[in-house]
Formats: C-alpha cells, sequence, structure tokens
C-alpha cells in the first residue's frame, strides 16, 4: 500500500507559543491517544506526509516524532506499510509507576527527601535506552548470547575506553575494561584479587560509606582508616597494601584532592582504588581528571551509571593495571560469569551515540539550579551554617555552628525530612553537627519548602 494514498486525518494539533518543541508536543498527543484507547492497537494514523500537511510543519519533525513513538513501542512502521499503532498496544513501560506506599520499610513517607546518592531517576532517559535495548536485543550476535568473555562485551569495553579517556583522562585500552554490575561489585572483585595476591589490608577514608569496610572483610582484606581534611585524604597517613579513594569529590565531604596530596599518593606503593563515582557533574570548578592518568599502572580506575543514568541499571566498570587484569578477570568470573550481556551492548550503542554526553547536558543545568536553589535556601534559613563541597556532586555538607548531631538527625526524622549526618559515614574524628544534604531528587521549591521545615524543625 502506498504510504500516501488515502489521506487520513488525525485531532493533533500544535501550538507554536509553547515551550515544548513541535516534535514533542505530537508524540505527547500521540502518546495519550494511543494510552487513553482513543486509538487502538493496529489503528492506522495519517502519514508523515499527510501530518506535516494537516500541521504545516516540516516533513523532517513528524518522521523524528513517529520514529520516536516506533521506538518507544507506540507506532509500528514498515517501509512502505501505512504507520499505524502498534498491534500490542501502549508499552507498559510507560505506565505511571505506582504511588509509593505509606511506608516502604515501616518508616512514615517523607515530606521533604534530602537524602543524597540517588541522582533524579525521574528523568531516567526511558525513551533513548529503550531504543538503545531494541537495537541490542537486534544486534546481538548468537555467540554473544551464550557465554562468552566474563570481562564483558567488546562493544561496550571500546565504547567505555573513548568515554574514559575522552572525558576524564583515564588512561584505557579496551584490554584493560572489566565491565561489573557496578561500583559496589567492583570493589569486592578488587579487594578478593588484591587478597589472592597477597595483600592484608585497605586503607579507606574516614567519612566514606559503610558498606566499603564490609565489601573490603569479606573481600579479605582488613580495612583501615584514612582520615580526610580540607585537601582530602592524609596521604602522608597511608600505611596499607591498598587504599580506596574519591579524588574528585570525596564522598561525602566533597573536598576536591589537592595537587599535592595526588602527588604525595602517586609516590605511595599502594595500590590505589579511584571511586570517580559523581565526577561528570561540574558547576563552578575546572575538570579535575581521574588520579589513574596519572599512573595507571597502580591506579584501579571504578566508575557506574548509578550517579549519571540510574542505580537500578547495575553496571559498572573497572580499568585495571596489567599485572591485576587476570586476578580481577577471574574473580569477576567466578563472581557470574559476565553481567548482562543485552544490557551492556545496549549501554554501548547509548555511549556511542552520544546520548549519555546529552543526558549529563540536561541534568547538569537542572542540578545546579537545584543545588542554587538548596545554598540560597541555606542563607536565609540557616544562615549560620557553613556549606561545603558543592562545585560538583549531587550533594551539600551543611556545617551547624552548635548543637547535637544525634538530636538533630532525630528532629529531622521527626518532621518526616530524610537526610544523612556525618555519623552515617563512619567517621571516627571530631566535627561539628554536620548534615549531608542531596539536592537532585526534588525540585527546587520542594528544595526550599524543605529547607523552611528543616530550619522549623531544628528550632524547635
Ligand atoms: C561513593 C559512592 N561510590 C559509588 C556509588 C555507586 O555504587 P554502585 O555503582 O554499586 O551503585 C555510590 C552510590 O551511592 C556512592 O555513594
Amino acid at each position: 500500500v502506498n504510504e500516501t494514498s488515502q489521506p487520513i486525518e488525525l485531532l493533533v494539533g500544535i501550538d507554536r507559543e509553547s515551550p515544548r518543541t513541535l516534535g514533542a508536543q505530537i508524540e505527547d498527543q500521540l502518546r495519550a491517544a494511543i494510552r487513553e484507547g482513543r486509538l487502538a492497537p493496529g489503528a492506522r494514523v495519517p502519514s508523515t506526509r499527510d501530518l506535516a500537511r494537516q500541521l504545516g510543519i516540516s516533513r523532517r519533525v513528524a518522521v523524528d516524532a513517529y520514529a520516536q513513538l516506533a521506538a518507544e513501542g507506540y507506532l509500528a512502521l514498515r517501509q512502505g506499510a501505512r504507520p499505524e499503532v502498534a498491534a500490542t498496544g501502549p508499552p507498559l513501560e510507560r505506565t505511571p509507576p505506582p504511588a509509593p506506599p505509606a511506608s516502604a520499610n515501616g518508616a512514615p513517607r517523607l515530606r521533604h527527601d534530602f537524602r543524597p546518592s540517588v541522582p533524579d531517576v525521574s528523568a531516567f532517559p526511558r525513551a533513548a535506552w529503550l531504543k538503545a535495548l531494541r537495537e541490542a536485543v537486534n544486534e546481538i550476535a548468537d555467540a554473544d548470547l551464550a557465554y562468552a568473555d566474563p570481562c564483558g562485551v567488546d562493544a561496550l569495553r571500546e565504547a567505555l575506553a573513548d568515554y574514559l579517556g575522552r572525558v576524564r583522562g583515564v588512561v584505557a585500552d579496551p584490554a584493560r575494561v572489566i565491565v561489573t554490575s557496578g561500583y559496589s561489585q567492583g570493589l569486592g572483585l578488587v579487594c578478593r584479587a588484591l587478597a589472592s595476591t597477597g595483600a592484608t589490608t585497605v586503607a579507606i577514608e574516614d567519612p566514606s560509606n559503610p558498606e566499603q569496610r564490609d565489601i573490603a572483610v569479606r573481600g579479605g582484606l582488613t580495612p583501615t582508616r584514612l582520615p580526610v581534611d580540607e585537601q582530602g585524604a592524609r596521604a602522608d597517613e597511608l600505611r596499607a597494601d591498598a587504599v580506596v579513594l574519591t579524588p574528585a569529590h570525596q564522598h561525602p565531604t566533597g573536598v576536591v584532592l589537592s595537587s599535592e596530596r595526588r602527588a604525595a599518593l602517586i609516590a605511595n606503593p599502594a595500590i590505589k582504588i579511584e571511586d570517580d563515582y559523581d565526577a561528570e557533574y561540574r558547576y563552578d570548578r575546572a575538570a579535575v581528571g581521574a588520579l589513574q592518568g596519572l599512573d595507571p599502572e597502580r591506579v584501579v580506575y571504578a566508575g557506574s551509571t548509578s550517579k549519571t543514568l540510574a542505580p537500578a541499571l547495575r553496571l559498572g566498570w573497572l580499568v585495571v593495571p596489567a599485572h591485576l587484569h587476570d586476578a580481577i578477570a577471574n574473580e569477576k568470573r567466578l563472581a557470574d560469569i559476565g553481567t548482562a550481556r543485552i544490557e551492556q551492548l545496549a549501554l554501548a550503542r547509548f555511549l556511542e551515540r552520544g546520548e549519555l554526553d546529552r543526558h549529563l547536558r540536561r541534568m547538569r543545568a537542572r542540578y545546579r539550579a537545584r543545588r542554587d536553589a538548596l545554598v540560597e535556601a541555606l542563607h536565609e534559613h540557616l544562615p549560620d551554617a557553613e556549606i561545603k563541597g558543592i562545585a560538583a556532586g549531587l550533594h551539600a555538607t551543611v556545617e551547624l555552628p552548635s548543637g547535637d548531631e544525634a538530636e538533630i538527625a532525630r528532629r529531622a526524622r521527626e518532621a518526616r525530612i530524610g537526610l544523612n549526618t556525618l555519623a552515617d559515614y563512619e567517621t571516627a574524628a571530631p566535627h561539628p553537627p554536620t548534615l549531608v544534604l542531596g539536592y537532585a531528587q526534588q525540585s527546587e521549591p520542594a528544595i526550599r519548602a524543605g529547607v523552611k521545615a528543616l530550619a522549623a524543625a531544628l528550632r524547635t
């Protein structure tokens, strides 16, 4: 059937004053019509040429909008055939998520959510990911559907080597990339590999995420503490076989490792495990390259998609020194025979097409605005607080001039305000009462309201 032989009309309008692009407006209306059943599975829709004519827009806009809807599973497009609504009906992934239960873990629902460590997952690029995933399913070779290299799919290791070299200054040969199911798995693999080659101790920054100590112990290493000050990890106190570091943005203090400390750490023979967890988010300071770029044979570089896309993906990577490669690859093989390969290929396509760059550009602007809203609101409602670590990342540390940290945490809990305090990060060091506030997950008005509520809760 000729695509244009019988024009059909469709009730789609466009508003040239709207901030939404013309293509997005067409997509929105067609999605809604299909979801609401106004356009049934199999129903014909106008050809792109007819739609462009009806709306007085360029055909390109219509073609792109249809391609997007097809990628999401709403439309079926076949060469030479009329476009129609997909026979399977609206895709499930667009179903609005159910409201969170009143109590997910027995705790009351939060009124204000400043919990750090999670990006704005509501902005997960569903359409672009779905497109990459469809491509991956279509393209994956039969051999790749069987058991294959536990270190990962070649296409992803190549795409990661390119991306990390370009964006983070990592010296990355694809042969040194090991795909993991996230940073946490990667850390465990490295600890076990180090233990198998004779290491006994690993220094962990104080403060830092508490799970790391447990992971190190499970990995057969004894964790020791490495204090952090305003220049970052105290290199002069490092006396362990290995050390876990967050050089670009210390977690959680937000301190950037100074160049003197970088040099001192590089001079120390310990194996450095670099957790580059949120370095893509930088707002008002120059890029800080990865430590790995200075000494690729003694630094294990680790990253994941948990801060850039969503923790649910469980996709991460290691770039490893040559002498540790086989030991770490062996641990990966014993752990799970390799990370899910279709998802790996999807991430490769996503990176190759520049989708991650595009997503990060959008998210950086969003997070910067949220960070600014947080800082402004803190200045207004808690003017004596000292705000730190805000040049990068997705959270701020806020030192209060007085008060008891445990009592402050209790009051925040009572007011149903989700946040962390420094005590949540396994610190042995004396410190002023300090809040760790994530700003990624709430809109600017919600951030302002949350800070106001927090200040009120602290005053009572
Ligand atoms: C300091 C730090 N590193 C890494 C990660 C990412 O861990 P994963 O990739 O296992 O989700 C997180 C997540 O919260 C984190 O806070």
